[in-house]
């Protein structure tokens, strides 16, 4: 069963509480405390161009691109007057693009997509041949804390006017991915209600094995904080950003 497809219409609904423009505010102060005050970034799952719009807002042009095609359409929709963007429908693990970047971001969990640690190496070995000398890779993951013992084996329900949803969790110990069982009942006149499904996985990678795979394709400098600040990872962290640069 396919993941972000027709979610697709309703992901930045249920977004809604995602501060994209601090968001947006975190990967500029990165890019400014290494030197990268303008410039052109490339965002790997862009998604529907939620963070792709503030980056533009704040005068960077943006590649982006994304696996699925219903994600990009609102992305295009959204962003389509926009000069300074362009849109593909490319897979991490194995995009080529025609230039090289100043920065490539990944947000919002994307990486813990990618699973298995041969596909996330080719993804980091692609970025790097992808980025400028001194340029950055920013990504965030889950952590291993927040897969395992906040989503794994849970059920969560939301219930909203336009849309009900019940998210189940089943954590596969052998594998370390977290899949996630989402059925959807969503009402555009709050009386019908159509249901579709999907499954969604994410793997949960630790900090070691991520800085392993970035320095095996030649990052050297590798930081991690706890995100959207710059403080220490904690063990209970869930989200943590990495910054990679490239010599
Ligand atoms: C949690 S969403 C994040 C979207 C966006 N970055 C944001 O911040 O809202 C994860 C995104 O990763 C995309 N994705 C998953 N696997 C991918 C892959 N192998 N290549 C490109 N995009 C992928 C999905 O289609 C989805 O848009």
């Amino acid at each position: 069963m396919a993941s972000y497809g027709s979610f697709a219409s309703l992901y930045d609904v249920l977004m809604d509480d995602f501060d994209y423009v601090a968001w947006s505010g975190y990967i500029q102060r990165i890019l400014s405390k290494n030197g990268i005050d303008h410039g052109i970034i490339l965002e790997m799952a862009c998604g529907t161009g939620s963070l792709t719009k503030e980056l533009l807002d704040l005068g960077y042009r943006v590649d982006g691109f994304d696996l699925s095609e219903e994600m990009l359409a609102v992305a295009q929709n959204k962003l389509s007057k926009n000069k300074k963007l362009r849109l593909f429908n490319m897979d991490m693990t194995e995009f080529k693009m025609d230039r090289k970047y100043q920065a490539i971001v990944a947000a919002c969990d994307s990486i813990n997509y990618i699973l298995s640690e041969s596909s996330l190496k080719e993804t980091f070995r692609r970025a790097y041949d992808h980025l400028d000398d001194g340029g950055l890779l920013i990504f965030d993951i889950n952590s291993e804390y927040k897969l395992r013992e906040i989503l794994g084996n849970n059920i969560f329900l939301e219930d909203r006017d336009e849309v009900f949803y019940t998210w189940e969790n089943q954590f596969d110990e052998d594998t370390d991915i977290c899949n996630f069982y989402l059925t959807f009942f969503h009402s555009n006149d709050g009386e019908n209600y159509k249901r579709f499904d999907e499954v969604h996985r994410e793997k949960v990678y630790s900090i070691e094995t991520i800085i392993n795979l970035l320095r095996d394709v030649g990052f050297v400098e590798i930081e991690k904080y706890e995100a959207f600040v710059f403080e220490d990872v904690k063990k209970e962290s869930e989200r943590i950003n990495f910054v990679a640069k490239k010599k």
